[in-house]
């Protein structure tokens, strides 16, 4: 089932495995346009069913990391086609991520300065780098954010749809909407963190509606059926606070979605336990909300683990982080239950080809 090639009604992937985003901050950060090395570490990878981008910040100011490769001018869309152009040449598909870090940032990544957009002023306790006055990356604690404005909001939507037209330009099949993991969308979820007042906060409406409204704008220039949005239930990354009502909060957010007709939900689980359990009531919740591509994530190394979820009905594809960063050729090695490289933590985000495009093959 898993090498088992899988359509939707836009879209024919080679087989049921996805490689998961991965930010990797291999781009330079003065004009975050993708560059060869990139699209050589995507191409080897490409045999997945479904290529998932590494988190593509929207503007400037969606900027949280360094190095983070972009899509919010012609220049990074023009990078970008390379990359899009290797991948169909060996066969795969992808998908942009479009990302806003929003509070999980630092004024020192923005060209302007200004603060890191949040859904209230409220900061997180967590590290990012910044450039030191030698070039080389230094760790800061994250800035304090300033919530966005009425206004701000309409041009954050504004930006996701802008960075979605330019995904499609770029050569994408689609665009996958970051909105877990305790960055921008997450934050307006949560309900710890957004403590607004406005048509913004309050209710479960409410705090999705700007995750909504991005996906309605992204939807007037990307086919529904060629969007994804990811979310992480129970997930505490980045400030998170587990969701009081997780069995309220994600079937609703899946109905919803369900009703515009959005193609791919992807669920990554964080502490990788409850997705694993046959027993756990999310998946099969999710399930009966949404009906297009569900995609599961967190912790699977194995085809017989990936194999057990699909059986179930739980996910109709398996993504694959860490696996992936190590084995370009992972299907591969899922297919004959071969050996897995393991991967090494150090060279996540460093710069440069060690650790990036040097894994071995079998
Ligand atoms: C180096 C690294 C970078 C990541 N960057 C992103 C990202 O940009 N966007 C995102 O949604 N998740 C990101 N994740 C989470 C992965 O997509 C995935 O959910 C997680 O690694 C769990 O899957 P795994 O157990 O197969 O690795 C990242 C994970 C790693 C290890």
């Amino acid at each position: 089932m898993l090498f088992d090639s899988y359509s939707s009604s836009a879209l024919q992937l080679a087989n049921r495995i996805a490689m998961a985003p991965m930010t990797r901050c291999r781009a330079d950060h003065r004009d975050a346009v993708p560059n060869a090395m990139i699209a050589e570490y995507y191409r080897q990878r490409a045999s997945a069913g479904l290529i998932i981008s590494e988190g593509v910040p929207i503007s400037d100011r969606a900027r949280g990391y360094l190095n983070t490769p972009a899509l919010w001018n012609e220049a990074q869309a023009a990078g970008w086609k390379p990359v899009t152009d290797a991948v169909h040449a060996a066969g795969g598909k992808m998908f942009a991520q479009i990302w806003h870090c929003g509070r999980v940032s630092h004024a020192a990544l923005h060209s302007d300065g200004s603060a890191p957009a949040g859904a209230s002023n409220k900061p997180v306790a967590t590290q990012t780098m910044i450039p030191g006055l030698d070039g080389r990356p230094v760790p800061v604690d994250c800035g304090q954010p300033q919530a966005l404005s009425l206004q701000e909001i309409r041009g954050v939507v504004g930006e996701f749809a802008h960075a979605a037209k330019l995904a499609m330009q770029a050569g994408f099949d689609g665009v996958e909407i970051h909105g877990a993991n305790g960055y921008l969308l997450d934050q307006f979820r949560c309900p710890a963190v957004n403590d607004r007042n406005d048509a913004y906060g309050g209710s479960l409406a409410n705090r999705y509606r700007l995750l909504l409204e991005v996906v309605d704008a992204v939807a007037a220039e990307v086919a529904p059926e060629r969007i994804a949005v990811r979310q992480s239930p129970y997930g505490v990354a980045n400030g998170m606070v587990a969701d009081p009502e997780p069995l309220v909060t994600y079937p609703w957010l899946a109905r919803e979605l369900d009703r515009r007709g959005i193609g791919f939900l992807h669920i990554y689980c964080q502490s990788t336990d409850w997705i694993h359990d046959a027993t756990h009531s999310m998946m099969p919740a999710l399930r009966d909300a949404f009906h297009g591509a569900l995609i599961a994530c967190g912790g699977f190394k194995t085809a017989a683990a990936s194999e057990a979820i699909l059986a179930r009905g739980h996910a109709d594809l398996i993504a694959f982080g860490k696996p992936f960063i190590a084995n370009p050729d992972l299907v591969e090695r899922l297919r004959r239950d071969a050996p897995l490289n393991k991967w090494d933590a150090a060279t996540f985000y460093a710069p440069g080809e060690k650790g990036y495009t040097d894994y071995p093959t079998l």
